[in-house]
């Protein structure tokens, strides 16, 4: 039972918005690294690059968070990274920001090698997640689990165009992360 949340043309103004807001920031740039988490930002990102005017590298990263009963696993694919960005900022592209800890652990890693700057696009952050963005489209409301725009749930409806909700809240829906 799916609920629609965010429409294609809302989600193609916000989208368009903050490619806008990230030409002006990387104006001057030569380069910048733009770090993809995959695999729900695949939508988002090929949306969101295709109208950047600065000149970029891409990199993909896997991003896997399990959320059980009692305790949370995530685990960052960053094999496919270089291990130097040569002090060249660095963009890393979230489809949604929860509890930051996705985001957080990439950051680190970035840090980690000579980025001169991290900034975080998330498309959705989930309300009292706590986690931030430095580009973000929308704010979920607390306890909704969305669906579609490269969003799963088991696997499913990453293909609609739209975003959904789905009709069971993030406490029951945690065992869909491990897909995120
Ligand atoms: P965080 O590490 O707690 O910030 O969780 C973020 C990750 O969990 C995202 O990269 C998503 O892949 C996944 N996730 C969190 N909430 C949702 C949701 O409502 N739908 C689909 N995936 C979600
Ligand atoms: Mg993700």
């Amino acid at each position: 039972m799916l609920s629609p949340l965010y429409s294609e043309s809302v989600i193609a103004d916000r989208v368009r918005e903050i490619a806008e807001r990230m030409n002006a920031d990387f104006k001057n740039a030569d380069i910048v690294h733009v770090i993809v988490t995959l695999n729900g930002s695949f939508m988002f990102a090929a949306d969101l690059v295709r109208q950047l005017r600065f000149p970029i590298v891409m990199h993909f990263a896997g991003a896997t968070s399990y959320t059980g009963v009692e305790r949370k696993q995530l685990r960052i694919n960053a094999e496919a990274l270089p291990p130097s960005f040569g002090n060249k900022p660095v963009i890393l592209i979230e489809d949604i920001v929860d509890t930051g800890n996705t985001i957080g652990a990439l950051r680190q890693m970035i840090a980690e090698r000579f980025a001169s700057e991290i900034k975080v696009a998330a498309l959705l952050r989930r309300q009292s997640g706590g986690g931030k963005a430095d580009y973000y489209g929308f704010t979920v409301p607390a306890g909704l689990f969305v669906v579609g725009y490269g969003l799963d749930l088991d696997g499913r409806y990453r293909e609609l165009r739209d975003i959904k909700t789905v009709g069971v809240t993030t406490s029951t829906a945690g065992d869909a992360r491990n897909l995120c």
